[in-house]
């Protein structure tokens, strides 16, 4: 009964969980309401997708889609990139403040955001490495006996308690992993928790030690 049209806002994949929305119900809902459909990709730039156009590749040309790929996280260089459709484009390049009065995004940033994009055309088999490394890790965690909620390349490990989850997170970074605690408010209350983030800058071997480290240092009672 309010005013205006409905935006629906969601990340793809979303950054503490790791866990993926349901990205064709949402598209669904956005239609059956004449509703907007904002999606973050923040996540799965760079990692899922054809070329690593995110997760909402296959929605790709909709009206009433609009999609940020941050340039901060998998394409490493900062800033971001909206994809939208010509009428969205010109709403916001002629009504978005933050737009029309920041001064603009360096040139040189520009020229490092399109040589990431450029990488990732030309070589998928970066892409493909991810996926793989991915699906390893998932399978040697379930051989350990744990099964973290995430199917994709951010891996949270609940632990609950604020200080044990920094306690383990200092004794990992002791033994060489960069692995970082979470603590409320960036999650829920009661939900602290070590935060695991693939990357292509391990391997299979340095998987296996982290999961093996993981599993002594919480003494196997992985949630
Ligand atoms: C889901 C999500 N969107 C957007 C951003 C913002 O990215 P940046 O700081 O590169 O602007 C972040 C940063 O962590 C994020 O997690």
């Amino acid at each position: 009964g309010g005013m205006g049209r409905i935006w629906i806002v969601v990340e793809s994949l979303y950054s503490m969980d790791g866990d993926f929305a349901p990205l064709k119900d949402m598209v669904a809902l956005a239609d059956r309401h004449d509703a907007f459909l904002m999606v973050d990709e923040a996540h799965a730039t760079g990692v899922y997708g054809e070329q690593g156009r995110g997760l909402t590749v296959p929605y790709e040309g909709r009206e009433n889609l609009l999609v940020v790929h941050t340039c901060g996280k998998a394409l490493g260089a900062a800033g971001a990139l909206v994809t939208a459709s010509g009428v969205l484009r010109d709403f916001m390049v002629n009504r978005c403040r933050p737009f029309i009065f920041a001064t603009a995004p360096s040139p040189l940033m520009a020229v490092a955001v399109r040589e990431a994009i450029l990488i990732l055309q030309q070589e998928p088999e970066r892409q493909q490495r991810l996926t793989k490394l991915v699906a390893f890790a998932h399978r040697e965690m379930r051989e350990r006996g744990w099964k973290s909620p995430s199917d994709s390349q951010i891996v949270p490990c609940i632990v609950g308690d604020n200080a044990r989850t920094m306690r383990l997170a200092s004794a990992l970074q002791a033994r060489g992993f960069d692995i970082r605690g979470i603590r409320p408010p960036t999650v829920p209350a009661g939900t602290a928790r070590l935060r695991i983030s693939l990357t292509l800058n391990v391997g299979e071997d340095d998987v296996r030690a982290m999961l093996d480290a993981l599993i002594e240092e919480t003494k196997g009672e992985l949630q």
